[in-house]
């Protein structure tokens, strides 16, 4: 069967905002959507938790007021993405039906009264839900607005333990081993007596206990990932049979999830994401990082452009107390960071914050005096910069000749046993990506599993679970001439979360060249670690005690300093392997070491980079047929001057496509929050 294809109208850069139409008094309605069009609103969300409105009750449809907000968009000129309302199935779904609810793995059950409390193997839920976007499909397969659809909203994983979904698990884990026998040795159930003698006996991880068996709790979790899959491969399907050219995305949130995004992502035409940098001056010179990363992980998801599908609007709160009012181009800023790291459309969550429900504090573009005011402005003219930018930038995506390689796998199985005090897999992913950041490198942050073809350099974090597979296609990579990253805990067990019985880095300790005699796993103890150039830097979470293989082929980088048992021994290396290499960090080294060695491979490998970012600046490129588009962002609250060294200094010394200035290959000054464009 061939796919569809969708419009491409998901390529526009263009803004928008989500809107509750069944929040606010009909005769509202037409006054929000002209002053949305005329503040340059091009696509509106809406429908995603209003399933009590669609259907008030069982089978009882109530379409109208949704064709009547439709077609007032449709009259604007103003596109429309429906978002399915599974997120909050309504309350006489869930008093007939209480399967619907998920049970917690405390054995409570998730009750109604907030939004998130569908179980995702529940039948009835994915019977009503599948009825219900039918409906909708069918009505607005050719509705003039309308052009795609959002599945479910921010999905997640609930460790549901209903009864199906201890069923469905079942099913799963025989699909998956056949045999009582092999179960029982792949999972290693001999210990403590957890061996099974009947199918009967296999359930999910009641009662939550962290310290069930490893190989066990990472199944439950890939069976998650299937299920969340699965469930929504129903809705696409209900979707599809009707709206064949309309298309389909998610709004993921929140990195990290324990969701496999890849896996939930593979159905969707591009994946969108929710962003809600951190406005607290506390965390402003982390904020824009983390940011950035959970950008370039939303592009890796189909390793394509994406959508923002709710982007911070005005103080955040209801779920915490409310954070600080984004100040003054705050907003403009992280538009111009979203695009600039290859969103099309952002859409601003909300057009006005919410006079009812739980969510009253958590502020859209207008207050609830209903006064159009500042952050309105604010968005109104960014989103005028962005309608005169979208020609140049359409058709245009980062480019990356750097991967981080990301798994959700390795993810789970380093928070099921988390190494030491100070280890998370994640955090540690950050530091990588920050440290090219701040060296204005462009990566991609994509799934371990991905082809790695057209990458020169490849950071592979904690690759702790390893197949052949996965080895032979990274030394494969390094052999064939790329440089390749790896870190401690490498090769630490099979794919079951079983230990492995050789020397680590396991399975890759050839293509590393060194192995592992003996480690210590650090925790929060700081150790000296003394580069070979002579320059001290610290390091801690872990220390492996490497050999280098013998051959000399592998090159001491770093070496433990201090008073520990381990000082003098190796800590980092490089191994020189086929027409590449490998680069080894048996430890977890302060952030200055990273930027100092992926400098120093930049410069070797002639890596586009910027010399002389100061803290909170930063720099990425989009490129594509109509020209390379250089983003200069200061995301700090401080001004900052500074002259851009390196591979864009020529283009940062033309002329800007926002504020129109020279600045003729001399200095950048860039207010708090203020962004630059180049054309080069
Ligand atoms: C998102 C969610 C929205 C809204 C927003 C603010 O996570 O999708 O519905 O709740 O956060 O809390």
């Amino acid at each position: 069967m061939t796919q569809p294809q969708p419009n491409k109208s998901y390529e526009n850069v263009r803004m928008g905002v989500d809107y509750y139409p069944e929040h606010w008094d009909e005769e509202m309605w037409e006054k929000d959507i002209a002053l949305m069009k005329s503040s340059g609103v091009a696509v509106v969300r809406v429908g995603e938790f209003a399933w009590s409105r669609m259907e008030p009750r069982d089978g009882e449809f109530e379409f109208g007021w949704l064709d009547r907000a439709l077609d007032l968009f449709a009259r604007y000129g103003i596109d429309v993405v429906i978002g399915t309302p599974t997120h909050t199935p309504p309350r006489w779904l869930t008093a007939k039906h209480p399967d619907v609810l998920p049970i917690l793995p405390s054995g409570a059950v998730y009750q109604p009264g907030v939004r998130g409390h569908r179980c995702f193997n529940s039948r009835s839920l994915r019977h009503y839900g599948e009825r219900l976007i039918g409906r909708l499909a069918e009505r607005y397969a050719k509705h003039p607005a309308v052009v795609g659809w959002q599945t479910d909203n921010e999905f997640g994983m609930l460790d549901s333990q209903s009864a199906q979904a201890a069923e469905d698990f079942r099913d799963w884990v025989y699909r998956k081993y056949g045999t009582l026998d092999n179960l029982n040795r792949e999972w290693g159930t001999v210990v403590w007596s957890g061996e099974y003698s009947e199918w009967s006996e296999v359930t999910p991880p009641l009662g939550g206990s962290p310290y069930q068996n490893p190989s066990f709790l990472l199944d439950f979790a890939r069976f998650q990932w299937e299920t969340v899959a699965d469930f929504q491969n129903g809705q696409i399907a209900a979707i599809r049979a009707h709206c064949p050219d309309h298309f389909v995305t998610h709004n993921f949130h929140s990195y990290p999830q324990r969701l496999d995004l890849y896996k939930v992502g593979e159905a969707l035409d591009f994946a969108s994401f929710d962003y809600y940098p951190n406005t607290s001056p506390d965390k402003a010179a982390t904020s824009p990082y983390s940011g950035a990363l959970s950008l370039d992980a939303t592009r890796g998801v189909k390793r394509r452009n994406f959508w923002i599908m709710e982007q911070l609007s005005g103080s955040p709160g209801a779920w915490m107390p409310m954070w600080r009012m984004p100040q003054p181009g705050y907003i403009r800023a992280y538009v111009w960071q979203a695009i600039a790291r290859g969103a099309d459309t952002v859409v601003h969550f909300r057009w006005r914050s919410a006079h009812i429900g739980a969510e009253q504090f958590w502020h859209g573009l207008i207050d609830h005096s209903n006064v159009p005011g500042r952050r309105l402005a604010e968005f109104a003219e960014t989103s005028g910069e962005v309608r005169r930018l979208a020609p140049l930038l359409e058709g245009t995506s980062p480019e990356a000749q750097v991967a981080i390689l990301m798994s959700h796998e390795q993810l789970e199985a380093l928070r099921i046993q988390k190494q030491t005090d100070n280890f998370d897999y994640y955090e540690n992913l950050k530091e990588y990506h920050r440290a090219l950041t701040k060296l204005g490198i462009g990566c991609d942050v994509i799934d371990w599993r991905q082809p790695l073809d057209g990458y020169r350099v490849v950071v592979a974090p904690h690759l702790y679970l390893l197949d052949d597979e996965a080895a032979e296609r990274l030394s494969r990579f390094a052999a064939d001439g790329g440089t390749l990253l790896l870190t401690a805990r490498t090769g630490v067990k099979n794919l079951n979360n079983v230990c492995v019985m050789q020397p680590l880095p396991g399975l890759l300790a050839d293509c590393a060249g060194v192995a592992v005699r003996e480690y210590d796993p650090l925790g929060r103890d700081v150790v000296r670690l003394d580069a070979e150039d002579g320059e001290q830097y610290a390091c801690s979470q872990w220390a492996d005690i490497l050999d280098p293989a013998p051959g000399g082929r592998t090159e001491v980088l770093a070496r433990y300093g201090g008073p520990v048992f381990f000082a003098g021994e190796a800590a980092v290396t490089r191994h020189a392997f086929g027409h590449g290499e490998t680069y080894y960090l048996g430890t977890h080294p302060e952030e200055e070491y990273l930027r100092a060695l992926l400098l120093r491979i930049a410069q070797e490998r002639g890596l586009p980079h910027a010399e002389g970012l100061p803290a909170g600046v930063q720099v990425s490129v989009r490129a594509g047929a109509s020209g390379a588009y250089l983003f200069v962002l200061n995301l700090s609250r401080e001004t900052r001057r500074f002259r851009l060294g390196g591979a864009y200094a020529e283009a940062a010394g033309g002329e800007g496509l926002l504020g129109g200035r020279r600045h003729s290959g001399g200095e950048l000054e860039l207010k708090p929050y203020g962004v630059e464009i180049f054309r080069f």
